[in-house]
């Protein structure tokens, strides 16, 4: 398992910061990016992309669970989220369940909001008592 240190963070923190300029929220208004560290060292980024059809648009980390199947990763070793918003944003609960399917409990989940502030959590600690793979063997 790679090492996730505080500079590797900053570095995901710092991807979906980047790619965030390219989420598509016109209608919310609220864009977000997201970056998943993968097994093999590798960040996978996506943004949110909203609809007309207001319930077809998919959040950041679902988009970036699909950039990551896209490049051959199935393990999720860490997760990033940032916004402009005034709290850091934590994955909505649909989001927390697709990666959890990919996940540990373990998985460290940074979030960055406006002005740098920052938060921290486990995966486990976001979905306790998850649904998962393991409750269909
Ligand atoms: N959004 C995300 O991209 N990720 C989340 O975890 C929370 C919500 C997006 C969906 C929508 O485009 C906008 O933020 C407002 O809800």
């Amino acid at each position: 398992m790679i090492d996730v240190d505080d500079a590797k963070l900053d570095e995901m923190l710092g991807a979906a910061r980047q790619i965030m300029r390219r989420a598509y929220a016109p209608y919310s208004g609220f864009s977000v990016g997201a970056a998943l560290l993968n097994e093999d060292g590798t960040i996978r980024s996506g943004v949110n992309i909203e609809n007309a059809s207001y319930p077809l648009s998919v959040c950041a980390e679902r988009n970036a669970v699909a950039a990551m199947m896209l490049a051959g990763q199935r393990r999720i070793v860490a997760v990033a989220v940032t916004t402009d918003a005034d709290r850091a944003t934590p994955p909505c609960g649909g989001c927390r369940q697709v990666l959890w399917e990919f996940g540990e409990p373990e998985t460290p989940v940074v979030a960055e909001g406006a002005g740098g502030v920052r938060s921290r959590w486990r995966l486990g600690e976001l979905l306790p008592d998850a649904f998962g793979p393991d409750d269909l063997a």
